[in-house]
């Protein structure tokens, strides 16, 4: 992971830090490129209007890291409703939900964060639509996995989600790769003894990972803005005799956008993930370190702005 990257989520733990961009004016526009919005109508007009464009979307209730049962409750309550929209406005075929299990109440109880999940997978399935599994710091990768694998004995098309720094993911993926799984980077800050740091191994990971889970028999999603990965991803799609409903790929609501259209017009499925709701703090800092040209972009409004 590049040090700009490191230290911009490192100070996102910061109090100080979290106050100041909390409660920036600035915060609400810059968050307004990255998030859909704070409530389910602005989701809902926000998916209609990507799957208008051709695409498919994901959609995810911001909040992370719940420590009290109101909370997860309250999360829970948030997806069955976007749940019931979906369906009531036929958006349910192309629009799926993604699920952060932290925000369920996986730090309180893991059978609590199974009962949440399972009752969105349930709602789900009645909307007529599917549920992924976002994946979280990798003290949560077991927790998350093993709760994936109960869902799936009665919605076995619950989503996974593995991040190709993780040393451990080619293994999960030869696990996994008759399954539906979501490919990713990974996006927290994580040690050298689990992880690659070197932003070249993450990638050469990633196509060792794709590799896998396309020999597979399950439906891989390659969730990527990368314009390397996407052509050797596409490249070894064609080697491994896969049409394009075999696979999917996944980018982030307000990233790349263009590239989101290209790819629906040359006949690709694309999915983007759409973020909604207040918690939007972990989420933007997640995605101003992803990119240098995204805090430059946020300071500069800041500085316009004063
Ligand atoms: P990389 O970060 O190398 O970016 C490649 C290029 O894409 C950049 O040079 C830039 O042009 C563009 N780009 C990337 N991010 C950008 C941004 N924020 N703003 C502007 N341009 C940007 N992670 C995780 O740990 N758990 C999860 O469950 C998920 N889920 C998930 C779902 C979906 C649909 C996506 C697209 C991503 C995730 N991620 C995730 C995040 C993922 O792990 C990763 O952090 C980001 O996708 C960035 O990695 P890239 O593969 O895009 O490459």
């Amino acid at each position: 992971m590049n040090p700009l990257r490191t230290l911009i989520l490192a100070a996102a733990g910061n109090d100080t830090v979290r106050r100041v961009v909390a409660t920036a004016p600035v915060s609400r526009d810059v968050v307004r490129r990255f998030v859909a919005g704070e409530t389910t109508a602005d989701a809902i007009d926000a998916t209609s209007t990507l799957i208008g464009r051709g695409l498919r979307v994901t959609l995810d209730y911001l909040g992370e890291d719940t420590t009290d049962r109101t909370t997860a409750e309250r999360t829970v309550h948030a997806y069955l409703e976007a749940l019931d929209q979906l369906h009531d406005v036929g958006l349910a075929v192309d629009a799926e939900v993604s699920v952060k299990l932290s925000a369920v109440g996986l730090a309180l109880d893991e059978t609590l964060a199974l009962d949440n999940a399972s009752r969105i997978c349930a709602a789900a399935e009645q909307a007529g639509t599917t549920v992924t599994l976002d994946m979280e710091d990798h003290t949560t990768t077991d927790a998350t996995l093993r709760v994936l694998a109960e869902l799936r004995r009665h919605w076995p098309s619950v989503g996974a989600v593995l991040q190709a720094y993780l040393r451990r993911t080619l293994d999960d993926c030869r696990e996994l790769a008759d399954t539906r799984v979501r490919l990713c980077k990974g996006a927290y800050a994580e040690p050298a003894s689990v992880a690659y740091v070197d932003p070249h191994q993450v990638d050469l990971n990633y196509v060792r990972c794709a590799n896998v889970l396309l020999a597979g028999s399950g439906y891989p999603m390659f969730a990527t803005h990368d314009p390397r990965l996407i052509e050797i991803i596409g490249e070894r799609a064609r080697w491994y005799d896969k049409s394009v409903e075999d696979f999917e790929f996944q980018m982030l609501y307000g990233v790349r956008t263009g590239e989101q259209l290209h790819l629906a017009a040359e006949g690709h499925v694309v999915r983007v993930y759409v973020p909604f709701g207040g918690q939007w703090y972990g989420y933007l800092m997640r995605r101003l370190a992803e990119r240098p040209a995204n805090v430059a972009f946020f300071l500069r409004s800041l500085v316009s702005r004063s």
